[in-house]
């Protein structure tokens, strides 16, 4: 999600414009791992983009889902709880994954990459985890989001512009 945060748009909005970045960035991962393979010399640049996305943009989407979202979709649809606990812990598996994959765009970024087949299990690994996690996302807790209050919806929207101004 672009840290400005169009006024005009929604809480569901913004998570999907924040889950189309997250499939753009799992594509550009992939390109990387081709990339790295061919000696291009675009692959330092688009590493380091990558590498501050999965700092600083992937978990802070998180939180929001997690702090922001959760509880209020637990409060209008509680029968979500099985799977809101499922992300949650899905949450904490990407987040856990995240150091080990920085470390080798680090090294990419610096032209030092000891280990590529390494790196691209590690993107095959946690791009699939992804992929698979904002589709169950998309398709049991986005159609709740529209039947959170307006107001609650709106605290939603204040909380994710206040992570990205910390
Ligand atoms: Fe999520
Ligand atoms: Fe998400």
């Amino acid at each position: 999600m672009s840290p400005e945060m169009p006024l005009e748009d929604s809480a569901l909005d913004l998570l999907r414009a924040c889950h189309q970045k997250m499939r753009s960035f799992c594509v550009g991962c992939e390109k990387l791992v081709t990339a790295v393979a061919e000696g291009d010399p675009r692959a330092p640049g688009s590493a380091a983009s990558v590498a501050r996305y999965f700092r600083e943009a992937l978990p802070r989407h998180a939180e929001d889902e997690d702090e922001s979202l959760t509880p209020r979709l637990l409060a209008v649809r509680p029968a979500l709880a099985p799977v809101l606990a499922e992300l949650e812990r899905e949450h904490h598996e990407i987040v856990r994954r995240l150091p080990v994959v920085c470390a080798s765009l680090d090294a990419i970024a610096v032209g030092q990459l000891e280990a590529p087949r390494e790196f691209a299990r590690e993107v095959a690994e946690l791009v699939a985890l992804l992929r698979n996690h904002i589709e169950v996302e998309e398709t049991t807790w986005f159609p709740w989001v529209d039947t959170i209050p307006a107001d609650e919806r709106t605290s939603i929207r204040e909380e994710m512009a206040e992570r990205r101004r910390r």
